[in-house]
């Protein structure tokens, strides 16, 4: 499908690099809208984007999927302020951001989800925290994984992505411990078709990126 580019003005929004997820404000659980406010067709399959950033992925598979309804969750504010701005310039009403940790309070907010329900999931460049006694900070946690297993519907995928291999394998092995998912694919090309701002300029770079794809089988 073709589609016009958006126009998304580049403004700075300064913004701390990285925040501690385990910190106490990171603690309270995820708001769980009102969806039938939120978009404008609550009865779309849904897409959740966890560490969406300033949400450009999202915003542009938002306009080039309107048959599709998005979520970006960030614990990051003020990049969630600028991506509610940049969807509201764009007259988008199928694409909604929440600022908090995507791992607190994420099962209440997928169980209220309207139906069809949740269908997809993308984990792109999530933060590496290299040290060992951070690794707790990393998104892709057991219990993510299996809060995810419990809300993702049959035949929903997973699609994960990073240049650090070795948060890459860390996640794949977490999903290959869970016996709801079957592996698809792994060292894929991006099924999404639009990539992220982090993976923009990791293969500007020249680097590598590592993918897997994950699914929910049809029961
Ligand atoms: C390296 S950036 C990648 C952003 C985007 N996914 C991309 O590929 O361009 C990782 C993002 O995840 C966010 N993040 C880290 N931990 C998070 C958590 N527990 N919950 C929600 N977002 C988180 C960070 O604030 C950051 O914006």
């Amino acid at each position: 499908m073709m589609t016009r580019p958006l126009l998304i003005a580049v403004m700075p929004v300064r913004v701390r690099q990285h925040v501690n997820p385990l910190s106490r404000r990171f603690q309270v659980p995820l708001r769980v809208p009102d969806w039938s406010r939120v978009y404008g067709r609550p009865g779309q399959r849904f897409h959740l984007d966890v560490g969406c950033g300033k949400g450009r992925f999202l915003l542009e598979m938002a306009a080039a999927h309107p048959e599709w309804n998005f979520l970006g969750i960030e614990i990051r504010l003020p990049l969630v302020e600028q991506a509610r701005r940049w969807a509201g310039d764009e007259g988008l009403t199928n694409v909604c951001f929440l600022a908090g940790h995507a791992g607190v309070g994420l099962g209440e907010l997928l169980a209220a989800l309207p139906e069809p329900g949740l269908y997809r999931v993308s984990i792109q460049f999530p933060d590496p925290w290299f040290k060992r006694k951070q690794q707790k900070r990393r998104v892709v946690q057991t219990e993510l994984v299996s809060i995810l297993a419990a809300h993702l519907q049959p035949g929903g995928q997973v699609f994960l992505q990073s240049d650090v291999q070795e948060v890459a394998v860390e996640m794949a092995a977490r999903f290959q411990a869970d016996s709801h998912y079957t592996c698809l694919g792994q060292g894929i090309e991006n099924p999404m078709g639009i990539p992220t701002e982090r993976e923009r300029s990791t293969l500007s770079r020249g680097l590598p990126v590592y993918r897997s794809l994950w699914a929910r089988p049809l029961d």
